[in-house]
């Protein structure tokens, strides 16, 4: 496995790569690398031939009060497995190449960031599409996988992608999750023990709206009031919001289908998680 730190050693790779007819994937992260990860780099290497996978954990995302220095980090750890699942490029950037002194220039999300995410966290998506346009640039890939965990953001890129009239393809992977449900996250490094414990109501919740559905509920009060009646179970944890929505622009919808996706964020002690499910599919 090549790794890379310099934008023009990059953009020679990735020259040389489609000099030689290869179809490059990409898979950016911000590190702490889990089998979510792993999951969008196993479907970028059935739809390429060279897998690349950034790690940068990129400073314009994060609002002054979060966790920017705190993110957790292991990079000798993230090698050994980029490495051992068949990554052929790490690129890991220092921050001044990513934003040398004067840069300025920011990519504006349009009305789908205004809610959920977007709301809570001012500023952050308009960090995040600047820096997937930096690498989309820098990478130029064939395909490029993102999570459903993100699922803002990832309905974000796709309308960027599509706005901006970017010739890739994205690329949709599940959420992968641990036995008990819980979606795997860089930040559930962050949980103690009993929160851990706590954080798993978050899927429960999830899981119930869609039990109720397939017992043929179908207007979204109901689904939330058994969603908070299972959220209720664990006092500690405080939802911030649920939302039901349609895929396209995250709208709320006045009925659900099988399309709805459902989301919650909430609080778990000092931790802020993040899920969601396409009704139609539940858990999985
Ligand atoms: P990060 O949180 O490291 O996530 C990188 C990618 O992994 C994202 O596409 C995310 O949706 C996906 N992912 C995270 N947890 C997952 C899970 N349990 N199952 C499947 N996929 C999962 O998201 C970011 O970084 C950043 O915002 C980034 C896109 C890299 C821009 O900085």
């Amino acid at each position: 496995m090549l790794e890379l730190s310099s934008i023009s050693d990059l953009r020679s790779w990735t020259r040389a790569e489609h000099a030689a007819g290869r179809r490059i994937g990409l898979v950016p992260t911000m590190g702490f690398l889990h089998d979510g990860h792993l999951a969008l780099v196993d479907e970028a290497r059935r739809r390429a031939d060279s897998v690349v996978l950034s790690i940068f954990v990129n400073p314009l995302q994060f609002g002054p009060a979060e966790d920017l220095t705190r993110y957790p980090r292991d990079l000798p750890r993230d090698r050994a497995l980029a490495s051992s699942r068949g990554v052929d490029l790490i690129f890991v950037p220092e921050t001044s190449a990513m934003y040398p002194p004067g840069s300025e220039v920011r990519v504006i999300p349009g009305s789908i960031a205004a809610r959920w995410e977007g709301a809570a966290r001012p500023g952050h998506f308009s960090g995040v599409l600047t820096v997937v346009a930096k690498l989309f640039h820098l990478v130029e890939p064939d395909v490029a996988c993102f999570g459903q965990k993100d699922i803002q953001q990832l309905t974000l890129i796709k309308r960027m992608v599509h706005d901006l009239d970017w010739p890739l393809e994205i690329v949709m992977v599940k959420t992968v999750r641990e036995n008990d449900g819980l979606a795997l996250s860089s930040r559930n490094a962050y949980l103690d023990p009993v929160d851990r414990q706590r954080a798993v109501v978050l899927s429960r919740a999830l899981q119930a709206a869609h039990d109720a559905w397939r017992a043929g509920a179908t207007r979204p009060p109901d689904l939330e009031a058994r969603m908070r009646q299972e959220l209720q179970r664990e006092p500690a944890v405080a939802a911030e919001y649920i939302a039901m929505v349609d895929p396209e622009r995250l709208a709320p919808v006045e009925t659900v289908d099988a399309l709805t996706i459902i989301a919650v964020a909430a609080r778990v002690g000092g931790t802020r998680l993040i899920d969601n499910i396409a009704l139609g599919e539940g858990i999985g």
